[in-house]
Order: C-alpha cells, then sequence, then structure tokens
C-alpha cells in the first residue's frame, strides 16, 4: 500500500502542525462507481487554518488523534469511476469542502445551510482535508475548472464563499419586492473582502472596500485595479465614509473582527443587508450602542445575514465570475496569490508565513507540478 506525506495538526494542541501519514486512497473507496481520484498540485491556507493551528477550531475525524488540514484544493484528475461524466483524467478541479449531515438540508445539496449542530468540514472539522498528495472524493463535489482558470487554481474555494454571500443577499432582498442596491461597503480585503469586492463589482456596484493600512500598498492596488475604492481605516472610520458618499445598501463584512461585524451595523442604510462571513473562534466581547442600533434597524426594515462555506453550485458561480474577472479586469486577480511554498516537507515554512507575514496577502502550497 502506498504511503503519502500529508500535512496535519493535533486539534486542541496549539501550534502542533506537523507532518503525518496517509495511505492512498482508491476510487474504488466511493459507492456507486461514483469516485474521483485527484492528484493535489496546490493548496491554499487561510485564516480557518490559522486558527486551527492555535487550537481555536477544528476537530480530528473519529479514530485519529491528527488532522490534516487544506480546505482550499486545486488538482488535477488522475481516474474516475464508470459513473462519472463531468470529469475525466486530466482535468484540472477543485473540491467542495462540507459534506452532507443528517438534515432535510444535506438532503437536498445544501449541506452549507445544515441545520445540525455538527458539520463536517475536509481539512476543518471531523474529515481530513487536502493538504497531501491524493485524495478522492464523490463526483458530486469535485468541480471542474475550466483549463483557463488553471493560474487562480486556489482562489476557487474562497470565492466560492464570496459567490455565496453576495447570493444570498439578494435571495433574502427579494423580501423588499424592489431591491436595486447601489453602493456596498465591504470591510476586510483579506481574500474574502478582495474577492467580493470583485463579485460586487460585476453586478455594477458601486463598492467601498476597507483595509487597515494606508495606500499605495498591494491591497489598494488591487481594490482600485476592480474598479473599487480602497479606504484605509487608518484615515477614515465606516462612519466618515458613510457621511460622505451616503449609507451603503450593502455591506460584507470579512475582517475576522467580530467588532467591526458590530460597528459596520451603525452605518447600513435603509432596507440594507449586512453579511457576515468571518469566522472568530476567539472570546473576545466588545460594547455595542445596542439602543441605537435596535432603533435604527427597526426604523429602517435592515436585516442581518450570515453565510458560511458553499455547494456546488456556488463554486460553479464563483468560478464563472472568476472567467468574467479575467476579461473585465485582466491580470488583477492574480495578484492576490502573493506567496507560494514548494514542497509539502516545507510546512513549517507555509504556516510561518500564515502566521508572521503581515504582507502575504495569500499562502498556498505548490504540492506537485501540473
Ligand atoms: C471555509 C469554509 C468553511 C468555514 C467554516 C472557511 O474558512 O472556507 O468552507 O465552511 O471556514 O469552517
Ligand atoms: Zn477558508
Amino acid at each position: 500500500m502506498h504511503k503519502m506525506k500529508a500535512v496535519a495538526v493535533h486539534p486542541g494542541q496549539p501550534n502542533s502542525v506537523h507532518l503525518a501519514e496517509l495511505t492512498k486512497p482508491a476510487i474504488h473507496q466511493i459507492p456507486q462507481g461514483r469516485g474521483v481520484l485527484v492528484k493535489v498540485l496546490k493548496v491554499g491556507v487561510d485564516a480557518t487554518d490559522r486558527e486551527i493551528n492555535d487550537a481555536l477550531y477544528g476537530n480530528a475525524p473519529p479514530g485519529y488523534n491528527f488532522l490534516v488540514l487544506g480546505h482550499e484544493s486545486f488538482g488535477i484528475v488522475e481516474e474516475v469511476g464508470p459513473a462519472v461524466k463531468h470529469v475525466k483524467p486530466g482535468d484540472y478541479v477543485t473540491c467542495t469542502v462540507r459534506r452532507p449531515g443528517g438534515s432535510i438540508y444535506d438532503t437536498i445539496g445544501r449541506s452549507d445551510i445544515t441545520s445540525e449542530e455538527t458539520y463536517y468540514e475536509r481539512g476543518i472539522n471531523l474529515l481530513h482535508g487536502f493538504l497531501t498528495e491524493y485524495y478522492v472524493d464523490d463526483a458530486e463535489f469535485v468541480v471542474k475548472m475550466p483549463v483557463g482558470l488553471k493560474h487562480l487554481h486556489v482562489l476557487a474555494e474562497p470565492m466560492s464563499c464570496a459567490a455565496k454571500a453576495v447570493q444570498q443577499a439578494y435571495e433574502a432582498q427579494r423580501r423588499l419586492q424592489v431591491w436595486d442596491p447601489k453602493l456596498a461597503f465591504v470591510t476586510g480585503s483579506g481574500q474574502i473582502g478582495l474577492l467580493t469586492t470583485l463579485v460586487l463589482r460585476l453586478r455594477g456596484l458601486e463598492v467601498y472596500t476597507f483595509a487597515r493600512g494606508a495606500a499605495p500598498n498591494l491591497k489598494a492596488e488591487i481594490v482600485t485595479g476592480l474598479g473599487a475604492h480602497y479606504v484605509s481605516t487608518a484615515e477614515k472610520s465606516l462612519k466618515d465614509v458613510a457621511a460622505e458618499v451616503g449609507r451603503p445598501d450593502l455591506v460584507v463584512e470579512a475582517t475576522g473582527s467580530s467588532a467591526v461585524a458590530f460597528e459596520a451595523m451603525e452605518i447600513l442604510g435603509h432596507n440594507g443587508v449586512e453579511v457576515w462571513t468571518s469566522i472568530t473562534g476567539g472570546q473576545k466581547s466588545v460594547q455595542v450602542p445596542s439602543d441605537n442600533i435596535n432603533l435604527q434597524w427597526v426604523l429602517g426594515n435592515k436585516l442581518l445575514l450570515g453565510s458560511v462555506n458553499a455547494n456546488r453550485r456556488h463554486f460553479e458561480a464563483g468560478i464563472a465570475d472568476l472567467a468574467l474577472g479575467e476579461v473585465t479586469y485582466p491580470g488583477v486577480i492574480e495578484k492576490i496569490l502573493t506567496n507560494p511554498v514548494r514542497g509539502i516537507e516545507n510546512y513549517r515554512e507555509l504556516i510561518r508565513l500564515l502566521v508572521e507575514d503581515k504582507h502575504a496577502l495569500k499562502v498556498y502550497m505548490e504540492v506537485a507540478n501540473g
């Protein structure tokens, strides 16, 4: 039996990242001929991986004392079972993260909105991730990446979350019968903030994207490259900008700071929607002007929406937007992909960049060439 290297942590034990070993999987492990064997090429890491390595988040699969990391995957199909029609050997693919539990939503292909407390996510919770050499999965979860988007590889998964967050906002706003948003604020300019900026620009909104650092810097270059406005919170607050340009119809919060999530509630416009996307595994608490927010939200019929994860349809929508983004803002999106690390055995460098390098916008591992 073939062994493969994998990058893993011991959940609950801070900074326990290490090299683990897994047995190479085979397509027959997936029933009904629906298996897809994928050779892993690249895997991205994000704030969720950092929180998992800090032991704030994540659990090992039953029967294991380690969890293989990696939920942002890009690979090439090596072998498919007889029932698999939508991908073939040689195709580039990414893979969804969450697997179904037992709720009604899980049974209709919407595990991203499972109503069960327990959720199963590859590389995050109760299932091993993709930061290894090969994986197999059911065809349902393997999503084809067009060859022309190969250079955007690990962005497919974060893009799926951005696409879902915006789509959910539009779906929810059907409550208003007419909703024609013009102005959006995106708080945070990590990968989710930047990709959300792209999704909103492609829908014709004027977008203000907030970050801590003062321009010029890479984030500002990407935001302006997408035809949006970059605002450094060192220079202007959300309130300052709302006073200047008006209250936004839509806020997408993606800073990773729960304080900002509440701060943004003070500036949303009437009939607006605020979407929260940050995973905040810590224990921070802040004071908020609750009477004022409560009053404004009631008088303005405002909506607060949480959005997590993405199913294959959100991946497909996100990939379509990446393609449109490439022809609309050529060469901008790939600037997010700042820090490759080559070779699984260099996992310490991967985590060091993720944890320590404040300029590393996107850290990812090149597991194999292809
Ligand atoms: C992942 C999502 C996941 C969420 C919560 C994010 O980093 O990209 O797929 O649902 O973490 O675990
Ligand atoms: Zn993620």
